[in-house]
Parts: structure tokens; C-alpha cells; sequence
């Protein structure tokens, strides 16, 4: 990249293995059930979150609502975190698309939803209320930090989730990420889950792409639903072939973004100006503030960084002051270092 892009982990480039297993990858019709490399790939993630089944859809947003709509009917509600991905932004996609009644909580500052809060808000067997039937929660939760969900946290919402007949569902966007930065395996965390929906195309690089898996029954209806959305691809396994790339190698070396971050987080935190809580940054994520007194208002930083350094930063979104910084396979250290040093110029 001729740019140092820290706006996301989604503008991440295909890597060179995964441009050539593009090119010479083998398929067929993915809708006739017929492409191999699909297949291979919705075989493979399934195995590694130890789920039966999965299905390649085109976003994580798509993985989403598919799973959404899968367990829900219309009038029905779903309980999820103030600060969800699928709440905030997913425009509205399960309300829109699905009459799935959102029924939101505060979250906790790592991330959580309160148990106590979960349970006081499943509905009891009311006709003025809609029927709860679905659990979700996001592993890593983005909006706080990047911050990775623990097993033993998702055992006990899933025991709940049980406990009352309702499924979970986890935006496992940033899965891979939680699981290096909790030295787990994402089946660990994903194992008290109904379904999981994790992104390809984030910091695992692959340019296009995302897997639901669940239980075979659930994936057979997932499948209907990706239809009926018009997510149903043909030759898709150009796609899936770096998709396989993403699953089977670049899921390793997340540790090396993790560490790019706390460089990243530990040379800011020095700087005057900044404010950033160092106990936040546990994977690929640094949120900081611009203080109030800085030399330059967060505009004037975004747009200097870019024309006269190449980095791409900006405020998070809904924000002024507080910036989102994200690590991934194209950000080195020297990257890093290289951020620091425009940063100690321009707040100077
Ligand atoms: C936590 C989380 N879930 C879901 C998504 C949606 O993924 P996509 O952009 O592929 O639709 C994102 C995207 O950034 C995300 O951060």
C-alpha cells in the first residue's frame, strides 16, 4: 500500500499468495452447491469455530442479518448492546428487512452486557409484548476498543440464552483477533454461540467476503434466506480461494497487529495532548482523544497527516475529538514509528 491506512482493518489489500490462489482457483456454480473452493472454505471455517455447517456470504453485515432473519420471525425481538455493530450500523437492516424488534442495552465499559440487565430483558408470555428469541453479542466488541469477549463471559449469556429457549448469535467479526489476544482458539469462544458470523476481509485481508456457521439446519435455512436477499453468488470461489488463505494463514499472525497497536498506543499515551487509556488497547484497536489545548484541532491533524505524511486517520465516527487508529497486515512497525514521529511534530 502506498498509503499508511489506519482507518480501519477493512481497507486491507489482498496478499500477493492470495491474488495468485485467486487466479487459479478452481469452480463451479455455488448456488448448485457445485463450487469446490466454497465449499472447502465453509467446510473449513465450520471446523475451526467446531460448528457443523457455514456459509460464505458477501459481507459481515450480510452474515448478520442472515443469521438474524434465520432465527427470527416478524415481531419478534432481539437483545443486543447500545454500542453493536448491528444496532448502529447496520441501517437498520434487521427492523427494515426482518420486523425484528431491536431491544437495546447499555454496555459495559470491556465490552459486556450486565447478565442481571439480559435477564430482566427477556419478555414473559404476554400478548402485549413482543416474543424474545434471540441473544446477540460482538466478539471484539469495535466500539469500545477492539476489546475481546472471554468463554467463560459468552458460557454464561449462552447458559441464559438456554435457560429460556432463546439462540446467541455472535458478530464474530474480529474473532480471529480475540481469540490471539485471550491465547484461545475462536472454537473456544464461539462454542456456546447458536451461530457466528466472522469477516474475511478485515484484518485477515482477503478482499471480499464473510462465513455464517452454525448447526446444519440453521445453515440449510441461512441458505434460503442468502437467496432471498439476492446474496447467492455463482463463481464465487475466486473469492473463497482467498478466503482460505485468510482462515488458514493469516489468522496466525494477528499477534503482530496486537503488538503494532500497543506501539502505536504506548508512543501516543507519551505524547502531550493525548489521551488514551492503555488498558483498552488489547487487540488491533487504539481509540485516543485529542485534548482540548492541542496546537491543532482534530481536522487540521487528519488533514496534515494525510497531505503531509501519507497516514490516513480521521475522527471516529459520531465523534470530534476521539480518534479510532486500527493495526493490520500492511501497517509495520516502521509504520508506526513513522506515525509517531509526524505526531511529535504536529503537536509540538
Ligand atoms: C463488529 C463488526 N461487525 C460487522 C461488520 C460489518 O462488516 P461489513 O462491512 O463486511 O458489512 C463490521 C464492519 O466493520 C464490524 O466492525
Amino acid at each position: 500500500m502506498n498509503v499508511i491506512d489506519f482507518r480501519s482493518d477493512t481497507v486491507t489489500w489482498p496478499t500477493p499468495e492470495m491474488r495468485e490462489a485467486m487466479a487459479n482457483a478452481a469452480v463451479g456454480d455455488d448456488v448448485y452447491g457445485e463450487d469446490p473452493t466454497v465449499n472447502e472454505l465453509e467446510a473449513e471455517s465450520a471446523a475451526i469455530l467446531g460448528k457443523e455447517a457455514g456459509l460464505f456470504v458477501a459481507s459481515g453485515t450480510m452474515g448478520n442479518i442472515i443469521a438474524a432473519l434465520t432465527h427470527c420471525g416478524r415481531g419478534d425481538e432481539m437483545i443486543l448492546g447500545r454500542e453493536a455493530h448491528m444496532f448502529r450500523y447496520e441501517a437498520g437492516s434487521s427492523a427494515a428487512l426482518g420486523g425484528i424488534h431491536p431491544h437495546i442495552l447499555d454496555m459495559q465499559p470491556d465490552g459486556t452486557l450486565p447478565l442481571d440487565a439480559i435477564r430482566r430483558a427477556i419478555r414473559g408470555d404476554d400478548e402485549h409484548f413482543p416474543r424474545t428469541r434471540l441473544i446477540c453479542l460482538e466478539n471484539t466488541q469495535g466500539t469500545v476498543g477492539g476489546i475481546p469477549i472471554t468463554a467463560d463471559y459468552t458460557a454464561a449469556v449462552g447458559a441464559l440464552a438456554r435457560e429460556h429457549g432463546l439462540k446467541l448469535h455472535l458478530d464474530g467479526a474480529r474473532i480471529f483477533n480475540a481469540a490471539a489476544a485471550l491465547d484461545t482458539t475462536a472454537a473456544a469462544l464461539a462454542q456456546d454461540a447458536d451461530s457466528l458470523s466472522f469477516c474475511l476481509s478485515k484484518g485477515l485481508c482477503a478482499p471480499v467476503g464473510s462465513v455464517l456457521v452454525g448447526s446444519k439446519a440453521f445453515i440449510a435455512q441461512a441458505r434460503r434466506v442468502r437467496k432471498s436477499l439476492g446474496g447467492g453468488m455463482r463463481q464465487a470461489g475466486i473469492l473463497a480461494a482467498a478466503g482460505l488463505i485468510a482462515v488458514r494463514v493469516m489468522t496466525q499472525r494477528l499477534h503482530e497487529d496486537h503488538a503494532n497497536a500497543c506501539l502505536l498506543a504506548e508512543g501516543l499515551a507519551a505524547l502531550p495532548h493525548i489521551r488514551l487509556d492503555l488498558g483498552k488497547v488489547q487487540t488491533n484497536m487504539v481509540f485516543f482523544d485529542l485534548a482540548d489545548d492541542a496546537p491543532i484541532s482534530p481536522e487540521q491533524l487528519t488533514e496534515s497527516l494525510a497531505r503531509d505524511y501519507q497516514i490516513l486517520m480521521r475522527p471516529y465516527p459520531g465523534h470530534t475529538r476521539r480518534f479510532r487508529a486500527v493495526t493490520h497486515y500492511w501497517i509495520k512497525p516502521e509504520h508506526v514509528q513513522k506515525t509517531l514521529a509526524a505526531f511529535r511534530e504536529l503537536l509540538a
